[in-house]
């Protein structure tokens, strides 16, 4: 079984390229690869960068992020194969089937701005999605430049409703989905978490968009981890929404969202099984980028043998080169404010931002209004 399945991808990468078949190989831009299977991936990285996400890791980057996760996490070792098949591109394939779950609310935006990439590039779907989201990530100060194996076949079947993770769901069964989607540990969990350091929400509070889980959602720092133990103040928004909870950095400004807080992010920060987890990410910028992304490579390859597929990551762009600032409080914070439960670790020593007012957080990556941002019409 093993042999046949590698011997599809190698066919159908020979027959898309026209390219050696040893391993090693120059593609057409003159980029050496370890595979020229990987060469497809190059032109698809230009086009997404030129034609989706503008080199920002803006609104379009994110929402291509959380995708890869959505995608991927729809797979169950209870519920076996017909449940769905992890990092399998069902999202895309599948258009007007998983898109309109309740916890894929917003994700069509992503859904169709990648579609259009699937009939310009020989790339299956899943593929698409798990590249994009590196291509996307690469764009982020601070982030890792994540594993990007190639290989995946288009999947047959959707996914079905229920698998993926809610804000308003309780640690005990965020961890048990996550342990049942792959053997994740509260570690991997906590550090997949890493990817709300760049994130906003446009759904959560139906009376806002593009609310920031922290004060700096462009750039992959660990702000997001010390701002979640920070105590809780006002909402950015409506009150009471499903999944939300009180906010440290409630202000909102203009165009300028104050900052969100998801209630299972309140809840991981203090839980007895996650918090020290959590606190051990702040301030720790390598850290954290190392343990997403190893953490990023188990989850993109879910519902797939790493041994059948191929290693592209030589075609992963390089992250952009942006010092990243080691965390803060933000104005008018301090330690006084921490809300802290865990007792093994001591919690680092932080400068607080200058300023006698509450951190107004930016709409757009240039603190401008008006960001560049693409949202092309499509099925999902
Ligand atoms: C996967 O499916 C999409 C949508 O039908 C199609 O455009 C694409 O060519 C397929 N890719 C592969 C590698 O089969
Ligand atoms: C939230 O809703 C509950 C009941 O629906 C209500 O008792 C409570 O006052 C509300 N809280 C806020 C902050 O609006
Ligand atoms: C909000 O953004 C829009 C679009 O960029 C702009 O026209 C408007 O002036 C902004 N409003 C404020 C208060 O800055």
């Amino acid at each position: 079984m093993a042999f046949t399945a590698l011997f599809a991808v190698v066919a159908l990468v020979t027959a898309a390229h026209a390219a050696p078949s040893a391993p090693g190989a120059v593609c057409a831009d003159g980029t050496r690869v370890g595979n020229a299977a990987c060469c497809a991936f190059i032109p698809l990285a230009q086009d997404l960068q030129e034609n989706v996400f503008q080199n920002q890791c803006g609104e379009d980057a994110h929402e291509v992020l959380r995708l890869t996760f959505h995608d991927a996490i729809a797979i169950s070792q209870k519920l076996g194969p017909k449940a769905g098949g992890g990092a399998d591109g069902s999202m895309l394939l599948f258009p007007t089937i998983e898109p309109n779950f309740h916890a894929n609310n917003g994700i069509d935006d992503s859904v169709n701005n990648l579609i259009p990439f699937l009939s310009k590039h020989r790339v299956s779907a899943a593929d698409l999605v798990q590249f994009a989201g590196a291509v996307a990530l690469s764009n982020c100060p601070g982030a890792p430049q994540l594993e990007f194996m190639a290989g995946r076949p288009n999947t047959t079947i959707p996914a079905i409703d229920g698998l993926i993770p809610e804000p308003q769901d309780s640690v005990t069964s965020i961890l048990e989905r996550f342990a049942d989607a792959g053997n994740f540990s509260p570690f991997e969990v906590i550090s997949l978490l890493a990817s709300h350091t760049v994130a906003r929400a446009d759904k959560v509070d139906p009376t806002i968009d593009a609310a920031p889980f922290d004060s700096t959602p462009f750039t992959f720092d660990t702000q997001v981890f010390l701002e979640v133990l920070l105590k809780g103040v006002g909402f950015p928004g409506s009150n009471n929404n499903t999944g939300e909870v009180l906010s440290p950095l409630p202000i909102s400004s203009g165009n300028d969202t104050g900052e969100m807080r998801l209630q299972s992010d309140f809840a991981l920060a203090r839980d007895e099984r996650t918090a020290c987890i959590w606190q051990g990410f702040v301030n720790k910028q390598e850290f954290m980028a190392s343990s997403f992304k190893a953490a990023m490579a188990k989850l993109a390859v879910l519902g797939h043998n790493r041994a059948n597929l191929i290693d592209c990551s030589d075609v992963v762009p390089a992250t952009v080169k942006t010092p990243v600032k080691p965390a803060s409080f933000p104005a008018t914070k301090s330690a006084r404010d921490l809300e802290l439960t865990c007792n093994s670790l001591p919690f680092p020593s932080l400068t607080t931002d200058r300023g006698a007012k509450e951190t107004l957080i930016p709409h757009c990556a240039d603190g401008g209004q008006s960001c560049p941002s693409v949202q092309f019409e499509g099925p999902a």
